[in-house]
């Protein structure tokens, strides 16, 4: 397994000030919305600067007719980022669109696609998806694995049934981790380090357990220990 933490600080300032005090630790960044909407390319930079190994996943989460989600990809791929995303209901079209316009890019970005939200409950994914959460996120992987992605963003509790339905080697990456049962906040369906190792995720992502901590950077010690252990 492999760390990723969310930057999702209200300012460049402090996303970079938290970068800057994990900068040691063999780390994923993940910088979303907030932060790159705010703060754009110069951001990623920023963050090259204070540890060149730092790997970034930039999750925008692309949604959009295919060869606007490609253009996209490619512009992606030149920022130089290690990882991104698509939603998974874009459709094989656009994932396929997606991954042959990358094919010319000697070191791609890994994609991924987004399943099932982990902030979404059974009631609230059903009133969109009309399936329950396992049955979709399990279509959605398929789907996404067919089509030549790298891996799915999901919940802890999808990710052995997803694995299991494509191939041991098709990545998950997982938020809504609480290593020491902190507050689920906004997120439904929760666990530790451990379920997620135990479940063969490969990327768990750990956003306000870090940040909202008095020391991130202990944090993220305790739980880099935590993961050697498993
Ligand atoms: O603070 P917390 O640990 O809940 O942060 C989880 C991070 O993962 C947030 O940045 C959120 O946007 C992101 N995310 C998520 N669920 C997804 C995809 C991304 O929570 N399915």
């Amino acid at each position: 397994m492999e760390l990723c933490v969310a930057l999702d600080l209200p300012s460049a300032k402090e996303n970079l000030a938290l970068a800057e005090s994990i900068r040691g630790y063999d780390v994923w960044m993940k910088v979303g919305f907030r932060a790159y909407i705010r703060d754009g390319k110069e951001f990623i930079e920023a963050l090259k600067k204070i540890n060149p190994d730092f790997k970034i996943f930039l999750d925008l989460k692309l949604y959009d007719i295919p060869n606007t989600m490609a253009d996209a990809a490619e512009e992606i791929a030149k920022l130089g980022v290690e990882m991104f995303n698509i939603h998974a209901s874009a459709g094989s079209v656009a994932m396929k669109t997606v991954m042959e316009r990358l094919s010319s890019y000697e070191k791609r970005p890994l994609v991924l696609a987004v399943t099932a939200l982990t902030s979404f409950d059974e009631a609230n994914f059903k009133e969109v998806y009309e399936k329950g959460i396992d049955a979709k996120a399990e279509q959605f992987a398929k789907m996404s694995y067919e089509n030549g992605l790298d891996g799915v963003v999901c919940s802890t509790f999808e990710s052995r049934a997803i694995k299991n339905a494509t191939s041991n080697d098709f990545l998950t990456l997982c938020p809504g981790i609480r290593p020491f049962g902190e507050d689920a906040g906004d997120q439904q369906r929760v666990a530790t380090l451990e379920l997620a190792a135990k479940e063969g995720v490969d990327y768990p992502v750990v956003g306000r357990p870090v940040y909202k901590d008095k020391n991130p950077e202990a944090k993220v010690a305790q739980m880099l220990k935590v993961m050697a252990a498993l």
